[in-house]
């Protein structure tokens, strides 16, 4: 049975500790807000998941909290509290540490040390873009493999979503302004918000071997409401290292909202529906001169994170030896590269211009250069 911490007791630390009680792991959940904690034990699990849980343990964050004997940590702060959390949760020596996305501010600060840390210790870190370790991804990449749409032209990928669908999971917050949900500049807006679909693109290309985002030419639009400031859309074209081109659109006015990806081959189109319906995901395979096939995937939205988690138990049951570890779509180094992303977008809307990403610098704002 693993042993869990988890810090942040708000909407995605309800999820996680949900998923970890689900696979049986024993749970730990800290917060700077004694308000939180209760809101959790009274509020928030309770109602999402019929009742509270009494095995799982409520902390408050600090120099009482229990250390030193967890075999995974996650962290479900707000984004500008993510490194100086993981880097102090690296000092435990656990064997995974789980950081919500986005993994850090635009401004990257901590980022490469972060990583470098990472690097150098035995303790695998992760990052919480879930979708790329679900079953409807998993699945669009085995009909990928299976030939069917033959080479890929071109990868566009949607996450358009109003945030009242958030605000309704936070009721105790009354819009932008209280959270960081308000500011991009501490990893909230669109960019930050809604960077799975940046995560998901990047996958994808990896999948079709085109390598890494190379080119970024941005365009985001920025709102100001009261002292909050984040951007509303952000729409980004992108080339990869291996000449892939494509678009991302993450927003938070879209309602209904959508979030779908589509890999166009040269024989036909994969079409990835995320909450197609209410039961779950869907894919349509899409050749000319066929019928469409749709595949339905059910999924609940527990699942989410209960894949997640057993994606990451899988990784820590695996080798020790560095050079046998295979590399997890939501390692560490994937959540860095969306980073550098979300930097080089608000890089590309300042400057006016395409931004290129220079990764022999690492996870920093150096790596991000102006195009000729
Ligand atoms: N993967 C997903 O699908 C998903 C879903 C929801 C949220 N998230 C991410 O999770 C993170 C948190 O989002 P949320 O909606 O749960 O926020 P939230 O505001 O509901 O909860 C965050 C909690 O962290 C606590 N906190 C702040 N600083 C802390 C610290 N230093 N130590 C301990 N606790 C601290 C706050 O008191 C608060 O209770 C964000 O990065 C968000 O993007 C991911």
């Amino acid at each position: 049975m693993l042993r869990v911490k988890i810090y942040g007791a708000g909407s995605i630390g309800n999820h996680l500790a949900h998923a970890a009680r689900r696979l049986g792991w024993s749970v730990a959940v800290c917060d700077v807000s004694a308000a939180a904690l209760a809101r959790m034990k009274k509020e928030i699990y309770p109602q999402r998941y019929g009742q509270w849980d009494e095995a799982i343990a409520l902390h408050e964050a600090g120099p009482n909290e229990p250390r030193g004997d967890f075999h995974l940590i996650l962290i479900g702060t707000p984004p500008d509290h993510h490194v100086p959390l993981a880097l102090r949760a690296l000092e435990e020596r656990p064997r995974g540490i789980l950081i919500e996305k986005p993994l850090c501010t635009p401004a990257l600060e901590g980022a490469e040390e972060l990583h470098r840390r990472a690097a150098n210790s035995s303790t695998r870190v992760f990052v919480g873009y879930d979708h790329v370790v679900g079953k409807a991804v998993r699945k669009i990449e085995d009909l990928y493999r299976e030939g069917l749409i033959g080479d890929v032209d071109t990868l566009d990928v949607e996450f358009r979503e109003h945030w009242s669908g958030i605000f309704r999971a936070h009721p105790w917050l009354s819009g932008p302004e209280d959270t960081y949900l308000g500011y991009w500049r501490r990893g909230g807006g669109a960019s930050g918000e809604h960077s799975h679909a940046i995560n998901l693109w990047q996958h994808l290309a990896h999948v079709v071997g085109k390598g890494r985002v190379a080119d970024v030419d941005a365009m985001l639009q920025y709102c100001r409401q009261g002292q909050a400031e984040y951007d509303s859309v952000c729409l980004l074209n992108l080339r990869s290292e291996g000449g892939l081109v494509g678009r991302v659109v993450q927003d938070v006015v879209t309602l209904p909202p959508v979030k779908r990806a589509c890999l166009q081959g040269t024989r036909g189109r994969l079409e990835l529906l995320l909450n197609a319906s209410p039961e779950g995901d869907a894919i349509h395979c899409r050749i000319p001169g066929r019928d469409d096939q749709v595949h339905a995937i059910p999924k609940t939205r527990p699942d989410d994170f209960i894949e997640e988690l057993r994606h990451i138990e899988t990784c820590l049951e695996g080798p020790d030896d560095a050079s046998l570890i295979r590399p997890s779509p939501i390692g560490v180094e994937r959540g860095l590269d969306t980073m550098l992303v979300v930097a080089a977008a608000h890089a590309s809307e300042a400057g006016g211009r395409r931004v290129s990403i220079d990764y022999s610098k690492g996870c920093t704002l150096a790596a991000i250069g102006r195009k000729p």
